[in-house]
């Protein structure tokens, strides 16, 4: 990894930092949303983040270079599947600013988020990822994730067009 880079809990006093790495998040994102964001969203991500920090199935991380925060990500303990009490440590806001990547800041994010998911016996580390962000894909891939579900969709408009309702 990037030489002086630590990987560490996120505390109250990293919150501004967090939201500027989900506003360079957003930014890359904001082409591939369907659903338009409700206003106030990026308040609400703020206040999720600031409550993320007090609860036990909840870890946020930050990647911190020379007392910059470089680099986050965020992963919650849930029971994803209907027919099964499994959990999952499903991971979002996986972001390391543009000008610290391909320096393995990502790859020791989510050790630790492997590591929260292996001390409390949680067997499965999940996440969700826009199909066309191939460095994405990439990335995950080259950690051992693989697709396992396709979400797909059409606007009903679109689709009633085509379909000649
Ligand atoms: C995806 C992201 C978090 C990866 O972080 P990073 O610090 O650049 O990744 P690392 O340097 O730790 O790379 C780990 C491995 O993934 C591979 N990888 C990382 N980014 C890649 C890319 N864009 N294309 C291909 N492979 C990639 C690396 O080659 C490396 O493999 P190696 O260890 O075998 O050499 C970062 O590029 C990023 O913030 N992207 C924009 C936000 C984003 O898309 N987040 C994910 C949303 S689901």
């Amino acid at each position: 990894m990037k030489v002086g880079v630590r990987v560490r809990r996120a505390t109250p006093e990293d919150v501004p930092a967090l939201i500027d790495l989900f506003e360079e998040l957003e930014k890359l994102q904001r082409g591939w949303r369907v659903f338009t964001p409700r206003p106030g969203f990026a308040d609400e991500v703020t206040r999720k983040y600031r409550h993320a920090l007090g609860r036990p199935d909840v870890v946020v991380l930050v990647a911190e270079d020379e007392g910059e925060i470089v680099g986050m990500a965020h992963g919650e303990a849930r029971t994803p599947s209907r027919f099964s009490d499994e959990r999952a440590l499903h991971l979002s806001g996986v972001v390391v600013r543009s000008d610290v990547r391909g320096r393995g800041v990502g790859r020791a994010l989510v050790r630790e988020a492997a590591r929260f998911a292996s001390e409390r016996g949680v067997p499965w580390v999940t996440l969700n990822t826009f199909a066309p962000n191939l460095g994405s894909t990439e990335f995950w891939e080259t950690l051992g994730f693989r697709a396992r579900v396709v979400e797909m969709t059409a606007s009903t408009k679109a689709l009633s067009a085509r379909l000649g309702e």
